[in-house]
């Protein structure tokens, strides 16, 4: 596989090859570096972009002058290194402040303080030159079903959203918001729990317009759904605004691996969509191929490297195989035969009444559906052809 290079869009969160590897179970088992330290390594293996929360920078409780001077010097060093903040998120999820949440906390004074701390990280990610500004709300949930008033909680997030998006408006930021779905982990349940929930709250919103998604790879599939589905669904929507790819092996703890290292072939999908789009055309994907995953514990920084490639090379080998994939002719004869290019075709004709679709006696009263439910997809020999190209 070629190497990676900046025209390849991969991004990677600072606290990704950053985490220094304390679990629940144990301490840390690498050196924590400055965030600066990391960007030029990161440029050297080919990457476009970084991302960052705003504690990844600077802590909780850094004063105004720490603040500014940590910024600027991680800006310095990813201007240096040629690589684009692309999206800034902020932490509403470490400190005990917010172990009932932030936009949704019981708590009022803690919902105006999380929502200070959010909107004062929006003026930094317009600052830095990011598109893309995530939220994802981690400790909005419950472990107990008696601790919540949920009808008021999807208000409060909703207001809570709305206002953001309201302030990103006024102060007329180029930037639109990613919402980030997850079933639990850290809490038992968490609010919005898959994409599909999310859109289903952002239809809601006022605002919603410059409210999307940022679906990632091990979320939906810690919810046993498919993540290529779910973008699919975000895409038909416009609403795919950033992706979080990684790996996932069922439904465990958020294992966050390297992007392919858990469902191989659903990653395939992954990318045969993201590379080669819907077979039918349609809406695209084009922002940053950016990761958010964990090098695992038993890795050194040689491993973290490790690590950080094996993603950009995994996701550049699935490109290669998918292209290869729907550039063969017998996989267009594999599609068409099972009629795939047909599910474009709107099912009524375009100018059909719903008086002349009644009239047509071919759609029912003529239409031989032993003959219909007999026919063959030959889907089976399709995917094969796809594993073919993927393994064979
Ligand atoms: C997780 C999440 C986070 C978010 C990050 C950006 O499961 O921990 O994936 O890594 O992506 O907080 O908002
Ligand atoms: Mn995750
Ligand atoms: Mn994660
Ligand atoms: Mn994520």
């Amino acid at each position: 596989t070629r190497t990676p290079t900046p025209h390849d869009k991969f991004s990677f969160g600072l606290w990704t090859v950053g985490w220094n590897a304390v679990d629940p179970f144990g301490a840390a088992t690498r050196e924590v570096l400055d965030p600066w330290e990391y960007t030029a390594k990161l440029a050297e293996l080919g990457a476009w972009g970084i991302t960052f929360h705003d504690n990844d920078v600077f802590d909780f409780d850094a004063s105004d002058t720490e603040r500014a001077d940590r910024v600027g010097k991680v800006k310095q060093a990813a201007d240096a290194a040629g690589l684009k903040i692309e999206m800034v998120t902020t932490n509403t999820f470490t400190h005990p402040v917010f172990k009932d949440g932030g936009l949704t906390n019981n708590d009022r004074s803690i919902r105006r303080f999380g929502l200070r701390k959010i909107l004062r990280n929006v003026d930094l990610a317009a600052e830095m030159g990011a598109d893309v500004f995530v939220m994802w709300g981690g400790r909005e949930g419950a472990e107990y079903d008696s601790s919540k008033d949920l009808n008021a909680a999807f208000d409060r997030y909703r207001e809570g959203l709305d206002t953001v998006a309201a302030y990103i408006k006024q102060r007329g930021y180029d930037l639109r918001i990613g919402l980030e779905p997850k079933p639990n982990e850290p809490r038992g349940d968490i609010f919005l729990p898959t994409v599909g929930h999310a859109l289903a709250l952002i239809a809601e919103l006022d605002n919603g317009d410059i409210v999307g998604l940022n679906p990632e790879v091990g979320h939906e599939q810690m919810a046993n759904l498919n993540y290529t589905h779910a973008l699919g669904q975000a895409l038909n929507a416009g609403k795919l605004f950033h992706i979080d790819l990684n790996g996932q092996s069922g439904l465990k703890y958020d294992q966050d691996k390297c992007f392919g290292h858990g469902d191989l072939p659903s990653a395939f999908f992954t990318v045969d969509l993201l590379e080669n789009g819907f077979p039918g055309g349609g809406p695209r994907y084009e922002g940053p191929r950016h990761f958010d995953y964990k090098p695992s514990r038993t890795e050194g920084i040689g491993g973290v490297w490790d690590s950080a490639k094996a993603n950009m090379e995994m996701y550049l080998m699935l490109a290669e195989k998918a292209r290869a994939f729907r550039a063969d002719p017998v996989t267009r004869e594999l599609m068409e035969a099972a009629s795939i290019p047909e599910l474009a075709v709107s099912t009524l004709a375009e100018g059909e009444t719903l008086d002349d679709f009644l009239a047509d006696e071919a759609s029912f009263e003529n239409f031989d559906a032993e003959a219909a439910g007999a026919r063959e997809y030959r889907f089976v020999e399709l995917y094969q052809h796809a594993m073919r190209h993927l393994i064979g």
